[in-house]
């Protein structure tokens, strides 16, 4: 059976391409669906991609993840640096867990640096640009696949 990865995207990344384009560039929320789609199909997986700009909306995506999905890729946003609801909705999911940045959230103001997701996430890419999408769907396949 096609295993499945959910890809959520936290507040204010809907605006992706519009907003802040010298940080987060011009590609949209969109172009960057359709894009691990086409990736995911060659890689032999399915991907749910979702995006919220609500907290306990996301928690309930990750609940849902628990029984619908291999793997979970994240870009919590802000809410990387704030939500501990989020870090233990993570702690619930047994699969592995990418963080994904689109910035190097390390070069940035001193309040990004801190991730209470990274507390669970197996690994972190930041400042890849919307290629950090990708690397983290190819690293999740590699992974599942050695499972
Ligand atoms: C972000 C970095 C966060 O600090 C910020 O709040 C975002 C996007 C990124 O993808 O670089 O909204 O997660």
């Amino acid at each position: 059976m096609t295993q499945t990865i959910f890809i959520l995207n936290g507040p204010n990344l809907n605006l992706l391409g519009q907003r802040q384009p010298e940080i987060y560039g011009h590609e949209t929320l969109h172009d960057v669906q359709a894009a691990c789609a086409a990736q995911a199909k060659d890689l032999g997986l399915a991907i749910d991609f979702r995006q919220s700009n609500h907290e306990g909306e996301i928690v309930e995506m990750i609940h849902e993840a628990r029984d619908k999905a291999a793997g979970i890729i994240i870009n919590p946003a802000a809410y990387t640096h704030t939500s501990v609801a989020i870090l233990d909705a993570l702690s619930a999911f047994d699969g592995p867990v990418i963080e994904v940045h689109i910035s190097n959230v390390h070069k940035r103001e001193s309040f990004r640096q801190h991730s209470y997701v990274s507390l669970r996430a197996d690994g972190v890419i930041a400042g890849l640009g919307t290629a950090g999408y990708s690397a983290a769907l190819r690293h999740l396949a590699e992974t599942l696949r050695q499972r």
